[in-house]
């Protein structure tokens, strides 16, 4: 039994929630990355500490801020990384747009793979590179990013390849053996990796995360890490991320436009961040559980819909759904309306897919999985 109940439900209608905003109130929104759980008592409880002393003033980095990130990742990952390769920014998309624009030259070029969350591809598009969508490939089920892929998008001037590890959509969870795969390409065709491993946190049972960086200095040597606690813990709206680089040269050019573009990071974000850490783990373990129970009624149910497939979930609560044999031409809208909103394929550049958000109580997953059963029989 969980110290914790995931079950609760919570209005979040009058929050001013991106989620549960957009539709009408009969809507059960599963489109954008936020669960509906309360974060950590441990997190709730420092931010009423700090709420109830009224002054809200700018923030600097709490003291050893870094130190222990390096202890977290070292005992999360049994990752070496020394204090100094980290910093602290207060949000990961920045830092996509930011290693766009500033880590490779004007003529250099990007690899991004497809399907995955639009800010990598849109960072690569917004920095005038050229660039290069590389399709993933199902293997046994898992949406990965494989050498074949990986290699038939490369071009001489590849600089850059975006990575999504945990990938979102779809929650694969690279293997040591696939991510050697990558770097050895990136080795020997000299290109940066910038990893999004926003997802880490929340890699299901008999998986493990293995931060692409970790695997040899040469990997370390040429990688941007982003890594955050915001999903995990679910505090998007207040938390921040971070970015590991070992590498002086580039830590410098990917970290240029903090305090300029791209804004200080602040006291909320420091403060949830430093009790999840500290104290967080219990509630994360129970997290996980949860959403290995929500993911095996997802599966369930999902089989038994006719026209829809659902890729292996690896980690997180963003499930990927492969529409192509539904007879429909629009699938998002069929699903809105029977009262179910789901993000849409295109957002990851991958029409007839759609992604479900199933960090929810199961009573509403339930509700929503009863919705898409009858929109599927009624096509
Ligand atoms: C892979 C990935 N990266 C980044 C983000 C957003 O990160 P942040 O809120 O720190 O900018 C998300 C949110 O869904 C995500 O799924």
């Amino acid at each position: 039994m969980s110290n914790y109940n995931f079950d609760e439900l919570f209005d979040r209608k009058n929050t001013d929630s991106i989620r549960w905003n957009k539709y009408e109130q009969s809507v059960i929104p599963l489109w954008v990355a936020d669960m509906d759980f309360k974060s950590p008592p441990c997190v709730v409880d420092a931010l009423k500490k700090r709420i109830d002393h009224g002054i809200f003033g700018y923030s600097k980095e709490p003291d050893n801020f870094t130190s222990k990130i390096s202890q977290y990742l070292k005992q999360q990952y049994d990752w070496d990384v020394d204090p100094s390769w980290i910093v602290i920014i207060p949000s990961v998309v920045s830092a996509l747009y930011a290693t766009a624009n500033n880590c490779i030259k004007a003529n250099e070029h990007i690899l991004v793979p497809r399907p995955v969350y639009h800010h990598l591809r849109v960072a690569a598009e917004k920095s005038n590179r050229l660039f290069t969508e590389v399709g993933l490939e199902i293997l046994h089920d898992r949406l990965t990013l494989t050498q074949n892929s990986l290699i038939n998008g490369l071009k001489n001037n590849s600089r850059l390849l975006f990575f999504c590890n945990p990938h979102n959509p779809g929650g694969t969870v690279y293997t040591r053996d696939e991510l050697e795969e990558i770097v050895n390409i990136a080795h020997k065709n000299d290109f940066i990796i910038c990893s999004d491993e926003i997802h880490a946190g929340m890699v299901f049972k008999g998986k493990k995360h293995i931060p692409i960086a970790s695997i040899s200095n040469e990997a370390a040597d040429r990688t941007i890490t982003l890594m955050s606690l915001n999903k995990t813990f679910n505090f998007p709206g207040a938390g921040l991320a971070w970015m590991i680089c070992k590498d002086n040269k580039l830590r410098h050019q990917v970290t240029k436009d903090i305090g300029t573009l791209i804004p200080e990071t602040q006291i909320f974000g420091y403060i949830s961040t430093l009790k999840a850490i500290e104290e967080g783990d219990d509630w994360r373990r129970a997290l996980i559980n949860y959403l290995e129970s929500n993911k095996a009624l997802l599966q369930e149910e999902i089989d038994q819909m006719s026209g829809l497939k659902l890729y292996d979930i690896e980690a997180s609560y963003l499930g990927w759904i492969n529409c192509e044999s539904l007879p429909t031409k629009d699938p998002h809208k069929l699903f809105l309306e029977h009262g179910v909103a789901l993000q849409p394929g295109y957002m990851f550049n991958q029409d007839k897919h759609l992604r479900i958000n199933f960090g929810v109580p199961k009573k509403l997953l339930m509700e929503a999985l009863n919705r898409m059963r009858e929109a599927v029989n009624d096509v």
